[in-house]
């Protein structure tokens, strides 16, 4: 991607040479409602003019092409609807007006963003968010997607590494616009690595895969990465994340990373979790198999930890202490796979009860909760796709939040508003985790049907009680299905909103209630005669 920024008014506008000059313009009804600007620049009058001609109304998304605007030297104008300029209007705008432009062959555009246009630097920001959006193309297994075998581009569509991007603004110098560019590239980068790696297949997608892309973030001066195989992690005790890896060929991964700014040296780290199954088919409580392509998708919110590593890599902001956890496995049906009823010890020492395989997310989840502990955090937030429920209680809009802390669950309500990586605060009251009681363990990894998605943030809460913590649940807002089947990269954008913005806010400490443990916890693996076979194996394959 090349991107530009530049100083444009309407006299200067006129001036400059381009392709295609995109003009963004709100709708008469918005103007009319608005003060008149009662602009008389040549600029204004010609759109007025042209506009009023084609009988336009710029609603958003709403395109007027001009071949050969006579006021300009562009060669070509392009005038787009933003309705009445709100940024969620303008990021729509963009984006479907960029899904046609990339097709058209223009190498050299330029995007115009007035006076008119209000909140400058929200609107850039977002901009430069749905050009990355229009312009991702994915061809790791699909390199027909690019060109046609005879090397053309297809339907004459340049790829993204032959396009340039000028942002022009009026203000293009001032500090604001500026650190509005440099983030939104920043973020550009971040959002597209975990839209990547989301949608790739599992099988090149895999653990393994998923350590050596935290490994080569790792080779940046600020970020340190250390990636565990089977026995390290067995070594730690983390019983019940291993049990979910035991049906699986593929050996597992816990993945740590660790971003430290210049400025942070002792500051306590926000640590981010995020949820790493590379295939999902339920285990012994296997899935149906409509759809079960989605569940490689399973792995997204170790995708959007990743992506907001790569964010700030480019970014290097020299205040922030982030930490990254990632546990990853596969959740596959097989002889050695853990069966409903079997009782796993966690790294906590809390003995689990698996009474569905299929709800494998928070099991491997509570003990990358139990390992944040040692960092001594400021805040801990979890991602995973974890519960279809969520996607029936919100859709794909909002992202399920859930916390045990007011300041932390409104700093990313903001951060998700700002952002337009919209959350949704969901309940936690202690009368849903009744269905979790087991006879034979601690707790069961699951409880009825209802409020699923709230049990699901129920079980974790066990494992986080002694810090400030958070759960995003992005079941239904991490990928498209259908037509546009693929990533979406969320939440990265708002998380990295929250830790730029919004993570100076200590979280007042939280009340502890230890969950009571179990008393046979010394026991710190889990007994199982497959066990001794099972390590060979793993070990085999780690290599
Ligand atoms: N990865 C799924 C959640 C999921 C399902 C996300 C569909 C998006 C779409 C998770 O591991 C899972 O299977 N959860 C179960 C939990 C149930 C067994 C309590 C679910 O939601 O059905
Ligand atoms: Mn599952
Ligand atoms: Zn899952």
């Amino acid at each position: 991607m090349n991107f530009d920024l530049k100083t444009l008014s309407h006299p200067t506008s006129l001036s400059h040479k381009t392709d295609l000059m995109v003009v963004l313009q709100k709708s008469v009804a918005s103007k009319e409602s608005s003060q008149k600007s009662g602009s008389t620049s040549v600029l204004s009058q010609y759109l007025s003019t042209i506009q009023k001609e084609e009988e336009f109304d710029a609603k958003p998304g709403k395109t007027l092409l001009v071949l050969k605007p006579e006021p300009l030297q562009a060669k070509r104008l392009l005038v787009l609807g933003v309705g009445d300029g709100r940024p969620s209007e303008i990021r729509k705008s963009v984006l479907s007006a960029f899904k046609t432009i990339k097709t058209l062959g223009y190498k050299d555009i330029t995007l115009f963003l007035d006076e008119s246009i209000p909140t400058p630097d929200q609107a850039l920001k977002l901009s430069i968010l749905a050009v990355c959006d229009a312009l991702y193309l994915y061809t790791k297994t699909k390199p027909s997607a690019k060109v046609d075998k005879d090397g053309k581009s297809k339907s004459g569509a340049l790829a993204s590494s032959e396009l340039y991007v000028t942002f022009a603004l009026p203000e293009a110098k001032s500090a604001s616009v500026k650190q509005a560019f440099s983030q939104a590239l920043a973020l550009g980068e971040g959002i597209e690595l975990a839209k990547e790696w989301g949608n790739r297949p599992a099988n090149h997608a895999t653990p393994t895969h998923l350590g050596n892309v935290a490994i080569n973030l790792g080779k940046h001066p600020d970020i340190k990465v250390n990636v565990l195989g089977p026995k390290e992690v067995e070594k730690l005790g983390m019983g019940s994340f291993l049990s979910v890896a035991q049906g699986s060929a593929e050996p597992l991964r816990f993945i740590t990373m660790e971003y430290k700014g210049a400025k942070a040296k002792s500051s306590a780290p926000v640590v981010l979790v995020g949820k790493g199954i590379t295939f999902d088919t339920g285990g012994i409580s296997l899935k149906p198999g409509a759809g079960m392509d989605e569940m490689k998708f399973d792995m997204c919110g170790a995708a959007s930890v990743l992506g907001v590593f790569k964010t700030l890599s480019v970014l290097r902001p020299s205040e922030l202490h982030v930490v990254g956890l990632i546990p990853t496995c596969e959740n596959m049906p097989d002889g050695l796979a853990i069966k409903p009823g079997d009782v796993v010890t966690s790294m906590s020492g809390q003995t689990i009860e698996i009474l569905n395989t299929d709800a494998e997310g928070r099991l491997i989840l509570c003990d990358a909760l139990t390992y944040a502990k040692r960092y001594k955090p400021k805040a801990v937030i979890d991602i995973a796709t974890l519960t279809g429920a969520c996607v029936i209680a919100l859709g794909h809009l909002r992202s399920g939040l859930f916390s045990n802390n007011d300041e932390l669950a409104h700093a990313l309500e903001k951060a998700g508003d700002a952002s337009l990586d919209l959350c949704w605060r969901m309940p936690l009251d202690d009368a849903y985790a009744e269905g979790l009681k087991s006879n034979f363990a601690d707790v069961a990894n699951v409880g009825d049907r209802s409020a699923g998605s709230v049990t699901a943030a129920k079980f974790l809460q066990r494992f986080a009680n002694e810090f400030a913590w958070a759960h995003l649940d992005i079941a239904g807002t991490a990928w498209n299905s259908g037509a546009s089947k693929g990533s979406t990269g969320r939440p990265v954008a708002l998380l990295m909103e929250y830790l730029l913005n919004h993570s100076q806010v200590t979280p007042k400490a939280v009340k502890t209630t230890k969950p009571q443990k179990s008393s046979s916890a010394a026991a710190k693996t889990n007994a199982s005669p497959s066990r001794g076979a099972k390590t060979v194996k793993a070990s085999r394959r780690t290599g």
